[in-house]
């Protein structure tokens, strides 16, 4: 079928979506929400058999779903309706929740039912809830809803409140005065679920400092006590804030007010205050701990959750330390896990942003992701996996891609190009890894796409070795048996022969030294040329400025007109 997107952004739901339909044999093409002219404009180009909107923030113009079916992508349950559907299932405790597929009509998500999932609700933030549980919900009910679609005899169920299976309501906008934290009265678990139900967007308003600052990144300190509401520590770039039966860690804060008004560290927003808090180093029991490491029989696991994926200068170099300790250890095989949400999404675009100079910051960041990845491409000891429980975008692609093997859950996203970034040229020794594992004419292909690729796709060009579970933690699970296996396969020790034996053979062939010169001039350019492009593209996206209009690689009616056009010329 011919599907057409209307969405408010390639989110990565929207990517997902995009990606599954085209592998199910659709054709689909991709119009942002920019105005009701120009999607009416993109349906007469593109004459779509069926019309889907995973991510919208407002309606659709009634002139195209009195012509078309369109179908909404709602992140709730039967008869939840309204925008802030994911903040109120986190905040009001729901143990289970869901994705609906609905028809748009004249009342904003009161439209027929055509299909609808439902999932345990996990703990976590609603954007991990969003990129795992709900991804793999809209999923399942798009893929269902299409096929009821095109089977052509699908009655998609009128909304009926009276129904026993309808139990969501209608819920309005959450206020901040619904999310606000009572610190002389709420326990750690509400403090969480409230900053949680705003994390990633907008945050909770909060007031730290004597300023009102948003709070994002929050986890609870198990030992730790206080005055409620009072600082009491800091951990890393972490704060501590006590609360009635114990303490919660902050990780990233938002101050609207300020030069940089975008997520930061909570280290840089507080400043000269935050330095004179007691600091305490993180353990498992204690503090916060975005690097750890752990050890099953033979095989070491590093976990590095960093908030949002983005890997900062010292994040990297700290990460290094850490993983050349773990090289240290008698173990067969290292498992960098990155974090449950994200495995990485390269350089720390928003410390970049709010740097004095935005090149040096760059440069720095580059070279310290590229130190990381050639002591993962060099590692002699180890065999070395990378396990993508989350997407990865741009230099965490290939950084992921400097391990021996790389293994996925089953519908993580990979975003393998860097060209969206203001024609950013990219490092992480990308020119050795891509063509080495997908081969000359697929790493062309995939530089030029610049489009986000499945497990499924990622697996035939050996980006990825192995995709597993879509289950979160029974990935994991797994992940630990299969690695174990490994360690214990009589075929091991030729393994790791053989992994030396081909580096040594590239090695010969082009150093990787060469490889990182040659990325490095580029990126020079990129940084501190004439051609500002990288600069700009990094201030719309830490800036979230919208998109005036729909990219080319994505749109492809509109390709297709402006080959016309050009063909009449
Ligand atoms: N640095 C800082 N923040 C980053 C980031 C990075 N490299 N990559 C993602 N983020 C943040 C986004 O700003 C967003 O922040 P929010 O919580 O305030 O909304 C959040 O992570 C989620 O990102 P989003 O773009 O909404 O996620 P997605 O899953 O839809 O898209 C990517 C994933 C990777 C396509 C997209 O985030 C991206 O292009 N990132 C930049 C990659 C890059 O160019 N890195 C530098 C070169 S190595």
């Amino acid at each position: 079928m011919r599907i057409l997107f209307i969405s408010h952004a390639f989110n990565s739901l929207t990517q997902r979506l995009f990606v599954e339909l085209r592998e199910a044999g659709h054709e689909v093409t991709i119009e942002f929400d920019i105005n009701a002219a120009v999607s009416l404009e993109a349906v007469e180009l593109f004459q779509p058999d069926l019309i889907i909107a995973p991510f919208l923030k407002r309606a659709i113009a009634a002139a195209i779903w009195t012509q078309h079916t369109c179908l909404i992508v709602h992140p709730g349950i039967r008869g939840d309706r309204g925008p802030s559907a994911l903040d109120w299932a986190i905040l009001n405790q729901e143990s289970q929740w869901g994705v609906t597929v609905l028809q748009a009509n004249a009342e904003m998500d009161g439209g027929d039912i055509w299909a609808s999932v439902e999932f345990d609700m996990p703990n976590t933030s609603k954007a991990g809830l969003y990129h795992n549980e709900v991804t793999q919900a809209a999923t399942e009910a798009v893929l269902l809803a299409v096929t009821r679609f095109e089977s052509g005899h699908f009655k998609p169920e009128p909304l009926d409140y009276s129904s026993r299976t309808v139990s969501g309501q209608l819920r309005p906008l959450m206020r901040q005065s619904e999310r606000s934290i009572h610190w002389q009265q709420d326990g750690t678990q509400t403090v969480l679920r409230k900053i949680r139900c705003a994390d990633g967007f907008p945050g909770v308003a909060d007031y730290l400092s004597h300023r009102e600052l948003f709070l994002y990144d929050g986890h609870p300190e198990k030992t730790l006590r206080g005055e409620p509401g009072e600082l009491i520590a800091r951990c890393g770039t972490a704060v501590c804030r006590a609360t009635t039966d114990g303490a919660v860690w902050i990780g990233h804060l938002r101050d609207k007010a300020a030069k940089h008004p975008f997520k930061l560290p909570a280290s840089s927003i507080l400043g000269a205050e935050f330095e004179t808090l007691p600091e305490i180093p993180a353990d498992a029991n204690s503090g916060y701990r975005d690097i750890w490491y752990e050890q099953e029989a033979e095989v070491g696991y590093l976990h590095f959750p960093f908030y949002n994926g983005a890997m900062g200068t010292q994040q990297c170099q700290r990460l290094r330390r850490e993983y050349i300790k773990a090289c240290g250890r008698d173990t067969k095989i290292i498992v960098l896990m990155g974090g449950p949400d994200y495995w990485s999404n390269g350089m720390h675009l928003n410390l970049i942003e709010a740097s004095e100079s935005a090149a040096d910051a760059s440069w720095e960041n580059i070279n310290a992701i590229n130190d990381l990845a050639l002591e993962i491409i060099n590692t002699d000891n180890q065999l070395t996996i990378a396990a993508l429980q989350g997407n990865a975008g741009a230099g965490g692609v290939f950084l992921a891609r400097a391990a021996d093997r790389v293994w996925a859950r089953k519908g993580i996203l990979m975003n393998p190009h860097y060209k969206d970034m203001g024609n950013l040229y990219g490092s992480e020794y990308w020119t050795y890894l891509l063509e080495r594992y997908a081969g000359k004419e697929n790493a062309a292909r995939i530089t030029r796409a610049r489009l986000p690729m499945g497990t499924t796709e990622a697996c035939t060009l050996r980006l990825i070795d192995n995709a597993f579970n879509h289950n979160p933690t029974s990935f994991v699970t797994e992940l630990k048996q299969k690695a174990r296996s490994l360690t214990m396969d009589s075929d091991f020790p030729a393994i790791l022969q053989q992994k030396l034996k081909q580096r040594l053979t590239d090695e010969a062939l082009k150093p990787l030294q060469q490889y990182r010169e040659e990325e490095l001039a580029r990126m020079r350019l990129n940084f501190y040329g004439f051609d500002p492009s990288y600069h700009v593209a990094r201030y719309n996206f830490v800036y979230k400025v919208a998109k005036s209009r729909t990219p080319l690689t994505i749109a492809a009616h509109r390709r297709t007109m402006r080959q016309t056009i050009k063909n009449r010329q």
